[in-house]
């Protein structure tokens, strides 16, 4: 129970390295060993970061048995059976969004976690993130009355070739798997569960959306305003509506540090909340908190809602015509 929690990265790419750099702010947690489908590229990595362990192969770093947790960093087409590997060694794990391509998928990784009685979650980090949380707590503290607004946009322009993860669709590209999950996951935590989504898309050369609309109607009640982008660099925000009145975040999905208070009659009030190092510690904390807590999820991300979520990116790829090679399996 004392003892740090031992990480494991599966995969060495940009966000691992940033999960690497964010462990080294969590005081309980220590990274452990790292995997890369070659050895060289997993000892780049672990010099960097003095990682004690380091695999060149993922099914080495799934059977070691000094690997608490695996988080998983590779491109999305990658996550399920990444994820599968991990959990049949008996390894819980953190899986970078979008959790898989489709819900058939995440279905299946999430019974195999079920099976086998083990920790999971999508690594949607931003709803860890103390400016989110405390818009959360504001709002279920009655605030600005029942919210029944969402407005989220996340885009920024994306200077990349043809080739780049971001826009070939054997990797998983395209704005909404990438982008659009932040907006959409946000909607969900502050509405509810999505009772219909509608979406809009411009389609780029290589076949996958660069820039999507869509908007959403809550089962509670509620409909949502979202847009994701690699065409267009947008000022980025959240804000929730109800009928007293509004609360906006500033970079809600990647630090989420200023809040403004809009209500009616009253002068408007700022709040700037702390983020620990680059961030993505709060979700590595929530992560070593369940585990030594028993739990095999988190109530913060629940994986009913990473696979309802699924749905939804299903049906809006549906609507605007987003097909991938991994529809099939
Ligand atoms: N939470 C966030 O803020 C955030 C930010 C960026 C990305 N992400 C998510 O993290 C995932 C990885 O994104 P990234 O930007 O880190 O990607 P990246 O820089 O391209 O790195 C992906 C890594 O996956 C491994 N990999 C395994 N099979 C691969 C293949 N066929 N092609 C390319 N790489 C392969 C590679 O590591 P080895 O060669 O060492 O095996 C590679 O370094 C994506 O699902 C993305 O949505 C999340």
């Amino acid at each position: 129970m004392n003892q740090p929690i031992r990480w494991g990265i599966l995969g060495t790419g940009i966000i691992a390295r940033q999960f690497a750099e964010a462990l080294h702010h969590v005081p309980d947690a220590q990274l452990q060993a790292v995997a890369s489908r070659t050895h060289d590229t997993a000892l780049a990595l672990g010099r960097d970061f003095a990682v004690p362990t380091c695999h060149g192969s993922y099914a080495a770093l799934a059977a070691d048995p000094d690997v608490d947790v695996i988080y998983i960093a590779t491109p999305h087409p990658l996550h399920a059976d990444n994820a599968r590997l991990c959990l049949q060694a008996g390894k819980p794990v953190l899986c970078e969004k979008p959790f898989t391509m489709h819900a058939g998928q995440a279905r299946s990784v999430v019974a195999l976690a079920r099976e086998k009685q083990l920790f999971l979650m999508e690594a949607m980090w931003s709803r860890f993130l103390p400016g989110i949380v405390e818009a959360k707590r504001l709002i279920d503290s009655g605030l600005i009355g029942r919210a029944q607004h969402v407005q989220a946009d996340f885009g920024y322009y994306a200077e990349v070739g043809p080739e780049h993860r971001l826009l070939d669709p054997a990797l998983g590209g395209g704005a909404l798997l990438d982008l659009g999950i932040y907006p959409l996951s946000m909607a969900a935590y502050f509405l509810g569960p999505v009772a219909s989504a509608h979406a809009i898309a411009e389609i780029g050369a290589t076949g996958v959306d660069e820039q999507t609309a869509f908007t959403l109607r809550h089962a509670g009640g509620g409909l949502s305003s979202c847009f994701c982008s690699f065409r267009v660099t947008t000022l980025r925000e959240l804000v929730i509506s109800g009928p007293l009145g509004s609360v906006r975040i500033a970079r809600p999905f990647s630090e989420a540090r200023h809040i403004t208070i809009a209500l009616t009659g009253a002068e408007e009030r700022y709040i700037t909340m702390p983020l620990i190092g680059n961030g993505y510690a709060h979700e590595a904390i929530e992560v070593g908190r369940c585990l030594r807590a028993g739990l095999r999820e988190s109530p913060v991300m629940p994986l009913d809602q990473t696979v309802a979520l699924l749905d939804s990116l299903d049906q809006m790829r549906s609507q605007i015509g987003l097909r991938y090679p991994a529809d099939g399996e």
